[in-house]
């Protein structure tokens, strides 16, 4: 696809070769040193890039002009960050940039960039390009645990592969966990955008083709939207936001699987409104079950978990003091499915970025995983999935 770019650049050695690099896929690049010059003619363009803007001036005013100024199909901003600097790159995505890119770059990617705005802008503007109602069978479940460590990420990875293997192309692994997401890690993936860029796009938010033009492949069949890259970015993520992205993705896959962090906010409400199954990770440690009993606490104040809920133990070990049954009551419900304790085949999986129902697939940890899916998703047929426990009220009734 050929362009037409419009370039706005305060630094005249650095424009020419940014212009150099836009242009080199074999788009037009037009440069302007002002703001007034820049207005006047994005209209006429299929992109703008700010690459620093004249003294005087801040890229959000200049963005907040291009945005106000007027009818016709809004121009795509791609705003180039000086510095690795946090703060500039928040400031920019505030600044309403459609997406922000981080000096240094590879032209490579500068070309990808500008090609997803691009495509993205010229498929918001087509007529019928909007989200379609929630079909059944369509399905979102949720990992969640109020406390780190007890294989949320690691429940939602595996569960998202065996997904994909039944549908390729067709499950969503979103990470939620904003702060300090792992599900790209756990998978070996350097994610190019993630759920931040995301957020940026209103179209998106409402579009599921558009919407997929944010998910990572892995191997083929499983598609992920990954965390933003640090805790700094949580806030640009709203429950809003949130909400919108779920929904969307309920519509572009038929199975959306989250894993939703730990931090019981407005965002996890959100999310818990909108799933059919909530998945709780416990571990047999009684720090670990208290913070259950004080989540379910506090959730009787902000709200419910939508669908059922299911607790799976994990880390069982067969010399555990606490057992199955005495977590069970502690719950008041059943534990619908039990992970063991194996500190190889996870370790290697997590330092390998290879999640065991991959990387050690023959193994019991990944056997066990895969009769989670079967309880989860339904047996391979595709029967309906097995009704939950939701009985809560006996919650550590015997403490
Ligand atoms: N059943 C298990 N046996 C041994 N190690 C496990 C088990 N489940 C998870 N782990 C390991 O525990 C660590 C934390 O798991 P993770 O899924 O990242 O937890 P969370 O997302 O709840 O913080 C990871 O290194 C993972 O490989
Ligand atoms: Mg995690």
């Amino acid at each position: 696809m050929q362009l037409s770019l419009l370039l706005l650049a305060s630094d005249r050695p650095a424009a020419a070769q940014l212009a150099q690099a836009l242009a080199a896929p074999g788009h037009g690049v037009t440069v302007v040193t002002s703001a007034a010059d820049l207005l006047a003619a994005a209209p006429r363009y299929s992109l703008v890039v700010i690459d620093g803007v004249p003294a005087g001036t801040t890229a959000a005013a200049v963005i907040a002009e291009l945005r106000g100024a007027g009818a016709g199909p809004v121009t795509p901003v791609l705003a180039i960050a000086q510095t690795a600097d946090l703060e500039e790159r928040i400031a920019l995505l505030e600044a309403d940039a459609d997406d922000v890119l981080t000096r240094p770059f590879d032209p490579a990617e500068l070309a990808a960039r500008v090609e997803a705005l691009a495509l993205r802008a010229q498929h918001a503007s087509l007529p019928g390009s909007r989200s379609r109602a929630t079909e059944p069978g369509r399905r979102v479940i949720a990992v969640f645990s109020p406390k780190g460590g007890v294989g949320t990420t690691t429940i939602a990875t595996n569960l998202a592969l065996i997904a994909a293997e039944r549908q390729p192309g067709a499950t969503l692994l979103m990470d939620l966990d904003l702060s300090f997401g792992q599900v790209a890690s756990h998978l070996n993936l350097t994610p190019r955008q993630t759920i931040l860029e995301l957020a940026r796009d209103v179209a998106a938010q409402r579009d599921p083709e558009l919407l997929r033009t944010y998910a990572i492949h892995h191997t083929g069949s499983l598609q992920v939207l990954a965390a933003p890259p640090g805790p700094g970015f949580t806030s640009l993520v709203t429950p809003q936001h949130v909400e919108q992205i779920v929904s969307a993705a309920a519509d572009a896959y038929e199975t959306v699987i989250i894993d939703a962090g730990t931090a019981l906010d407005e965002r996890a409400m959100t999310v818990f409104g909108r799933c059919d199954t909530t998945i709780i990770p416990v571990i047999p440690e009684i720090p670990a079950l208290n913070s259950v009993h004080i989540m379910f606490e506090q959730l009787a104040d902000l709200g419910t978990m939508g669908g059922s809920i299911l607790f799976v133990l994990n880390r069982a070990f067969a010399r555990d003091l606490l057992k199955r049954n005495d977590i069970e009551s502690a719950l008041g419900a059943k534990i619908a499915a039990e992970l063991p304790y194996d500190p190889l085949v996870y370790l290697k999986a997590v330092n390998e970025g290879v999640p065991v129902v991959l990387g050690s697939s023959r193994s019991v940890p990944a056997e066990r995983l895969r009769a989670l899916a079967d309880v989860v998703l339904g047996p391979v047929s595709g029967a309906a999935p097995a009704p939950a426990p939701k009985e809560r009220r006996g919650l550590f009734g015997r403490r």
